[in-house]
């Protein structure tokens, strides 16, 4: 536990390292404040001893130009160092707030398939937002208030080191239930953070899918899911609230025996005449002065264990290892001739049975292939390990010769164009979402490119034409209308490996067909695979693979495979004959 927490420490540390100029002023500001503390509680001495026991006028002229200088001085360091400890703090969870994006972003798709999105969004957001809320305020507070600490203890034990063994009796009985408590809330924040991402997790679905809610009539059952995730949220934050709000009564009571022996022990070394009564006043003086500190220490210490269970989420993300990774010897896989390989493939994507099973097949470059299977075959898991979203559990996919496991997987996506079933479009304009695929487009290769995919005709119909902004903010488009864009997304990419995941399902028999005669140009210098289930394409392929549960059962043309009269056929009887 205390190691886990000082491994916690150290990272974070690490973070801050950077900023260590701005966290250096803040500290020498700090001494300003802390000095300042010190110095009220030692002058309280001379005050009561000289300025109040044999006064002149000369002497009380002092007092507020004392006392305002004091407080100036202690303004003006204060102002230093929040303001610096506060920017460090900042920049140390923007640096995090990066590091975790960059790598969830690098994760495999594996991740992705296996993490509600909303969970991933509340980790970047939240749980770096509870880091941020706790950790960087209260660095401060642990500067300024240790230094204070310090030289408020120094200067009791130089006044009089008795009293001030009575007085710290209760430090090592204070600290006992101060890590207790700040252990509880470490936890219980911990849940809490895990409530919140459940509760974006449902807010992320419920508005994505905000059209089956409402087609089915299904707000209230999303509202009783929101609402009870939310008193589960309010649960957890009750048990952190009576953690932290325990903290300062408990406080205040040891305190209160530190302080009762002090006068007890105090007015009785005054009554035999070991100390002046301004001593005991300045000992007095020091000692309410420290409580404070103290206190606000210890509530800190919750404080810094509510960053710590944030930190301890947000370190594990960043801990999540990255399976699909660039291997050490990997190299810059050559401009492609598109000639695709498997050997002995097999897939699954957790646990369970394999999608992929002993998957061989070997297609010569420039080829039309098209796949062919029944929903769940295992058609797009094929293209998906093309295109590297998985790694195979064994067996081997070459491109040219090359193992793509290693390659970059720069130069791995630079050989590849995927059209897939689903049809993502950034909320951007039209012309950017094409020019997606190569930022260096010109404008008249985006334009050729919307043109290959008939998308040229209604993007021209629209108000603003290329520039027009789609999605949320802007027009929406149509399924068919969404598809072209993509395509034209893919034509634009210029790859010799082009992959076609369902690609054309959305378009109407018209457009489709303009679409198709497109793309039998784009295909004929390229390798392609095309899922499709319409008759048309399929009988267009060099090659048809028919898949069945993940593995190839059958292989040839339309034609020879209708003679064969297998899988092929029931398919196509099923599917294609009117
Ligand atoms: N992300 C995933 N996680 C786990 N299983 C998956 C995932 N994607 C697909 N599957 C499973 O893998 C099998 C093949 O799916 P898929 O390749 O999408 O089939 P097809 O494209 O031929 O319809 C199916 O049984 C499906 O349930
Ligand atoms: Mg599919």
């Amino acid at each position: 536990m205390a190691k886990a927490n000082s491994n916690v420490y150290k990272r974070l540390l690490g973070y801050s390292k950077p900023y260590t100029k701005r966290i250096i002023y803040a500290m020498i500001a700090s001494l300003g404040v802390a000095g300042v503390d010190v110095s009220i509680a030692k002058l309280v001495q001379p005050f009561v001893d000289y300025v109040l026991e044999t006064p002149t006028q000369s002497l009380v002229n002092l007092v507020p130009l004392v006392v305002i200088g004091l407080a100036a001085i202690k303004g003006f360091s204060r102002y230093i160092q929040e303001y610096f400890i506060k920017t460090a703090g900042q920049l140390v969870v923007q640096d995090l707030r990066n590091d975790l994006y960059d790598h969830t972003l690098d994760l495999s798709m594996g991740y992705f398939s296996k993490s509600p999105v909303g969970t991933i969004i509340s980790r970047i957001l939240n749980d770096v937002g509870m880091l941020q809320k706790s950790a960087a305020d209260e660095l401060v507070t642990v500067v300024r208030e240790g230094l204070t600490l310090i030289g408020l203890i120094g200067l009791l034990f130089y006044n009089d080191w008795r009293l001030a063994l009575v007085a710290f009796i209760v430090l090592p009985v204070a600290v006992i239930p101060a890590t207790q408590i700040g252990r509880r809330i470490k936890k219980y924040v911990r849940k809490s953070l895990s409530n919140i991402s459940n509760l974006t997790s449902i807010l992320q679905e419920s508005f994505s899918g905000i059209k089956v809610v409402k087609a089915f009539g299904a707000e209230e059952a999303e509202q009783d899911k929101f609402h009870k995730e939310n008193w589960n949220y309010y649960l957890r934050m009750k048990k952190v609230i009576r953690y932290d709000s325990a903290t300062a009564p408990i406080m205040e009571l040891l305190s209160s025996f530190g302080a009762a022996g002090v006068l007890w022990y105090g007015i009785h070394r005054v009554m035999v005449g070991d100390i002046t009564k301004g001593a005991l006043m300045s000992f007095i003086a020091a000692m309410g002065m420290m409580y404070g500190p103290m206190k606000r220490l210890i509530k800190t210490n919750n404080t810094i264990q509510k960053a710590v269970g944030a930190a301890e989420r947000v370190f594990e993300m960043l801990d999540t290892p990255r399976d699909v990774v660039d291997v050490d010897e990997a190299i810059v896989l050559p401009p492609s001739r598109g000639h695709v390989c498997f050997e002995n493939v097999q897939f699954s994507y957790g646990d369970e049975n394999p999608v992929l099973n002993n998957f061989s097949v070997d297609v010569p470059s420039g080829k039309m292939i098209a796949l062919v299977g029944a929903s769940g075959a295992g058609k797009s898991t094929l293209i998906g390990l093309l295109a590297r979203f998985y790694d195979p559990t064994s067996g081997v996919i070459r491109i040219d010769g090359h193992d793509i496991a290693k390659v970059t997987q720069n130069s791995l996506k630079q050989q590849i164009a995927l059209v897939d079933q689903e049809t993502f479009l950034f909320h951007d304009t039209l012309y950017n979402n094409i020019r997606y695929s190569r930022v260096d487009a010109t404008d008249e290769q985006v334009e050729q490119a919307a043109k290959m995919a008939y998308a040229d005709e209604f993007i021209n119909e629209m108000p603003e034409g290329y520039q027009t902004q789609i999605g949320d903010r802007g027009v929406r488009l149509s399924g068919g209308q969404r598809q072209r864009i993509c395509i034209a997304r893919a034509i634009l990419r210029d790859a010799p490996i082009l992959l076609l995941d369902e690609a054309t399902s959305a378009l109407d028999t018209e457009s489709e067909t303009v679409v198709q005669h497109a793309l039998a140009n784009l295909m004929k210098e390229r390798t392609t695979f095309v899922i499709a289930h319409r008759l048309s394409t399929i009988m267009h392929a060099d090659e048809i693979l028919v898949m069945a549960d993940g593995a190839l059962v059958e292989r040839g043309t339309h034609q020879q495979l209708l003679d064969a009269e297998g899988t092929y056929r029931r398919l196509y009887d099923l599917q294609f004959r009117d």
